[in-house]
């Protein structure tokens, strides 16, 4: 079977930083509470009218550039996202149609935080089967538009920021080299644990004034129990993604897990037995940028020059549903 690989990456970040400093002027927080429960320093907001298409054209045209192609040479989008620009259509007909290639398929995938690595799996399936030669694969997020800035959200307001990173997936012209397995994995019953329960077509009018009066637009998360899971399914997705191919922790240069918590991926790491300099904590820049955070990371690991041929990628993911999911990779 043919073997898929990453052949170029990318990614788009808002101009406008927003400090913790700043929050604290909208929310009772401070600086020193953020930094110590969760290591972001600062994240970045779109400017008014800019939506997760916008940043997910950027992203795809930086993708498009490190792998020498144009978008025309696209043949099917895949879009990760959990602020979607409207309910509907999907963000990824909105992408397509700046981006200009008309008729390529545009699939939305809906696995929050996990949904580049589902993303990402598709794409790899579609180029092994060979059906598809070239795939893109970009999470893309807006948060600033959708946060409640009222104390009762004040725990997850601090996480989030906005942001998008893309690849573009195909052919390896080597059987060793390119993504070596993808593992995906969901637990329904936690799916009130982390979620925004409204608009809905479960609400006769999809939303109420009373909806909007009880914050019901806004993220509800468990904390503590996300917290929990997040840290054991990441270490049992890895573990399977590794033994998946013969491989141990020791052999992983570089750790790229969701970005949810610097205390999360620490632990992760710690318990993996893989050393901190090797996991990513972009984190502490960006914040939680959802489906976009893996694809951010890795293009800034790669375009520092950090990812040389032949090393072992590992990222990891865990986010609402509960979703969550692992990828493996020789670059
Ligand atoms: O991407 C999706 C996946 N999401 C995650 O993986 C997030 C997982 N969860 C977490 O990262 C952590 O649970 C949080 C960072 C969200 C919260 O940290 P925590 O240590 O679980 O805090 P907590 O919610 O239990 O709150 C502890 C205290 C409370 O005060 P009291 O009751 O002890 O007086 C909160 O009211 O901290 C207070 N608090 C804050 N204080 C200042 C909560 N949020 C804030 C805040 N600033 N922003």
């Amino acid at each position: 079977m043919r073997r898929a690989r990453i052949l170029g990456t990318g990614s788009c970040l808002p101009q406008r930083v927003v400090t913790n400093a700043e929050l604290a002027t909208r929310l009772t927080t401070s600086d020193e509470w953020i930094q110590q429960r969760t290591g972001v320093k600062e994240r970045r907001y779109v400017d008014d009218g800019i939506g997760p298409s916008d940043l997910a054209l950027t992203a795809t045209n930086r993708a498009l550039d490190a792998a020498g192609l144009k978008a025309s040479d696209i043949d099917f989008i895949i879009l990760a996202t959990q602020t979607a620009e409207h309910e509907f259509p999907g963000t990824a007909c909105f992408l397509q149609k700046k981006l200009g290639n008309s008729g390529v398929g545009a699939l939305d995938v809906r696995d929050q935080c996990t949904g580049f690595l589902y993303g990402l799996s598709i794409a790899e399936a579609f180029v092994q089967l060979g059906k598809y030669k070239r795939v893109l694969v970009v999470g893309t997020e807006v948060h600033s538009t959708g946060l409640d800035f009222s104390d009762r959200s004040r725990h997850i307001t601090v996480l989030f920021g906005d942001g998008a990173g893309a690849v573009i997936v195909g052919e390896s012209e080597s059987a060793d080299r390119g993504i070596l397995s993808t593992h995906l994995h969901a637990d329904g019953k936690f799916a009130e644990e982390l979620w925004v329960p409204a608009p809905g077509s479960i609400y006769p009018g999809r939303i109420t004034h009373k909806l909007l009066d009880e914050g019901m637009h806004y993220p509800f998360m468990n904390g503590k129990a996300v917290f929990v899971e997040a840290v054991t399914q990441m270490i049992n997705v890895s573990k399977e993604a590794l033994s998946a191919n013969g491989l141990t922790p020791a052999d992983v240069t570089h750790f790229v897990p969701h970005q949810a918590n610097l205390r999360i991926n620490e632990s992760v790491a710690q318990r993996l037995g893989i050393p901190s300099e090797r996991c990513d904590s972009s984190i502490t820049r960006y914040g939680n940028c959802a489906a976009a955070s893996v694809p951010i990371a890795f293009d800034e690991r790669v375009r520092s020059g950090a990812v040389k041929e032949g090393d072992i990628v590992l990222m990891a993911t865990f986010a609402a549903g509960f979703t969550w999911g692992a990828a493996v990779m020789r670059w």
